[in-house]
């Protein structure tokens, strides 16, 4: 097939599976996904605990291998390819966790944990890699509004939100292509979300991220993301823009998640 390289999604999932252990123990985390995630895609996803989220975005950030199907990223299937070319894309795709006590490296310095993706040797292939990590140090801690006289601090010096901005300031010092956040404000006080989740907000806009974006609490996706998947016992339930599934959610497990957070609709 003769596609333009331009006009591949970004992300396509066909048919991706991931069961963990065998037999009569056997669990079908992931069930036969497919998915499309174009360039600039602000993805939410949401569904159940246990529903597969975290399992799904692991595989997409080449950490876990799907039992089988196939992921194409750019059109290249990464489900298949060796150990070694996995970390190619490792340098494209970024992660931010839930809980920065347990994501943070607690005896590193917060400059060392921020520039630490520079420093891997996959990285230094792309060409567009900040090669001065002090200054690309300095001006991602400034764009998360950490004060740049604190990159020889450890992270227990700082607040929950505060560390969660760490995250995404090493998250974004190699200027990845897409950020996956999973649940990057669930653990956070509450009085810090909403101004960690407008960093993320204005950060993904400001360097074109394409950004998947896990979370149970369906206001915040609607506030994040501008397409959403809808997860439910492994397999995705429903998926579309976000309007359309929130205004005329089609399957009831999504009419259910709705239902349970009467503020969420649009208008
Ligand atoms: N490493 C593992 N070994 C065995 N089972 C696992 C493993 N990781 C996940 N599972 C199982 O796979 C299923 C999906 O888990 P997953 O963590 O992807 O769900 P989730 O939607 O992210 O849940 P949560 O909202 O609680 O984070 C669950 O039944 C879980 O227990
Ligand atoms: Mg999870």
């Amino acid at each position: 097939m003769s596609v333009q390289e331009d006009r591949l999604a970004l992300y396509e999932l066909h048919g991706v599976d991931r069961t963990y252990g065998g037999g009569s123990q056997a669990v079908h985390a992931v069930s036969d996904v497919d998915l499309a995630v174009d360039a600039g895609d602000r993805l939410g996803i949401v569904g159940e605990s246990g529903s597969g989220k975290s399992t799904l975005i692991r595989m997409m950030a080449a950490l876990d291998r799907p039992t089988c199907g196939e992921i194409l990223f750019r059109g290249t299937d990464i489900a298949s390819l060796p150990d070694k070319r996995m970390g190619d894309l490792r340098s494209s795709v970024q992660m931010v966790f839930q809980d920065p006590r347990s994501s943070l490296n607690p005896r590193m310095r917060v400059g060392e944990i921020i520039t630490e993706p520079l420093r891997s040797p996959l990285l230094r292939q792309r060409d567009d890699v900040p090669v001065d990590h002090g200054h690309r140090l300095r001006e991602v801690m400034e764009q998360v509004g950490l004060p740049a006289d604190k990159a020889d601090a450890y992270p227990h010096e700082f607040s929950g939100g505060q560390r969660q901005r760490i995250a995404i300031a090493r998250a974004l010092a190699p200027k990845p292509d897409v950020l996956i956040a999973d649940e990057p404000v669930s653990a956070l006080d509450v009085s810090v979300r909403g101004h960690v989740l407008n960093l993320l907000r204005e950060l993904v806009a400001e360097y074109a991220l394409t950004m998947l974006f896990v979370s149970h609490d369906l206001r915040v996706v609607r506030h994040a993301c501008d397409r959403v998947v809808v997860m439910r016992h492994g397999q995705i339930v429903e998926q579309g823009p976000i309007e359309q599934v929130y205004e005329d959610p089609q399957h009831p497990y999504t009419q259910e998640l709705l239902a349970a957070v009467p503020t969420i609709r649009l208008r």
